[in-house]
């Protein structure tokens, strides 16, 4: 069969992920269990737990994918797995699978940045327009990322201390929904017509970079108030406060940086690309400002094997494989 067939593997998170993907494109299959369940007793993710489940269906996922997809092991170009950011001991899982499977075929090895994955998920749908800004928000990351043409990455802002969905997370939290709380701040800040009045942080001009933790801590002050007082917690008005302020910092730096390097496409990827908020004021600001905006499919944008399929397609091209040798890298740079 005519094309590039790579299988990949995401184990960076709460995911156990097993995608095969032809020419960095067409999706044939994407197997995604999420562990939300297990580690919503705990609220949030345990670091060992997840590295135990990954380590209970990662060779069933792989078996899984191979079947539906109708191809004969021998088919494969080329085995793909997320090295890292992440959990080191959820990445190793993923990548002691992923080489193994590799050395028995005899198929060469793709080690993959998931931040990249998140960025080419949009590839998935259309070819990308350079020079791009990405607009990269999830659970574990807060970037802007510029790129200038495939596979060229610079990160021009970041987080400084709270990830996006992370904050979501404690806030929700603190207003009393279950674990992972972004959904539900997304939902009750939508369907409510008051807001809290809360900070936006911009930091110093001209910075790409943000901070979530000072919004957080203004959200869990009105909280404590209200509970000291023995007044009821408006959720829905603080829920609209905090989305409020996040989406404007988000939106207005991302068009900035947009209009700046000149980018022919915004994309929007992370998990917390799924925001209604954050999807109406960034598609509102692009089309009132003339700038393409891509978002991928909601599938594709919380955590999953296919994008990371699709980002290791660009680095197929372009020659670069790993060697049997890749370890977890937690810390991993663009
Ligand atoms: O990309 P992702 O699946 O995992 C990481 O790589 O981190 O993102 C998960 C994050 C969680 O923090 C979750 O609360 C957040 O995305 N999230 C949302 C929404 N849906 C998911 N945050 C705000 N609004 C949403 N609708
Ligand atoms: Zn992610």
């Amino acid at each position: 069969r005519a094309g590039t067939y790579i299988l990949a593997v995401e184990t960076s998170c709460d995911e156990t992920s097993v995608a095969i993907v032809r020419d960095g494109r067409d999706v044939l299959v994407n197997l995604v269990a999420s562990q939300i369940e297990t580690h919503k007793a705990f609220g949030g993710v345990v670091p060992e737990v997840a590295s135990r489940q990954h380590v209970e269906c990662i060779t069933r996922l792989m078996e899984q994918a191979i079947a539906e997809s109708g191809l004969e092991p021998d088919e494969l170009s080329a085995i793909a797995v997320t090295e890292g950011p992440g959990l080191v001991g959820a990445l190793l899982v993923g990548i002691m699978a992923a080489k193994a499977l590799a050395f028995a075929l005899d198929k060469p090895l793709i080690g993959t940045h998931h931040i990249a994955g998140h960025i080419y998920a949009n590839r998935l749908t259309d070819e990308i327009q350079y020079p791009a800004i990405a607009l990269v928000v999830s659970g574990g990351h807060t970037e802007i990322v510029r790129m200038e043409s495939e596979g060229r990455f610079e990160v021009v802002g970041q987080t400084r201390d709270d990830a996006v969905g992370e904050a979501y997370d404690k806030v929700a939290r603190s207003l009393g929904f279950p674990y992972p709380g972004g959904p539900h701040v997304d939902r009750a800040a939508q369907a409510s017509d008051t807001a809290a009045a809360l900070p936006r942080v911009w930091l110093e001009e001209g910075s790409y970079d943000f901070s979530l933790s000072g919004l957080k801590s203004a959200v869990l002050n009105l909280v404590n108030q209200s509970r000291m007082k023995g007044e009821e917690i408006d959720q829905g008005a603080i829920a609209r406060g905090f989305q409020e302020s996040v989406v404007e910092v988000l939106v207005a730096k991302a068009v900035r940086a947009a209009h700046q390097f000149g980018a022919k496409q915004l994309l929007l990827c992370g998990g917390v690309a799924a925001n209604g908020g954050l999807r109406r004021e960034l598609t509102a600001r692009c089309e009132a400002e003339g700038i393409p905006l891509a978002i991928p499919p909601m599938r594709y944008c919380t955590d999953n094997a296919a994008m990371i399929g699709a980002a290791a397609y660009v680095k197929w091209t372009r020659g670069e494989l790993s060697d049997l040798f890749i370890k977890g890298e937690p810390g991993m740079s663009l």
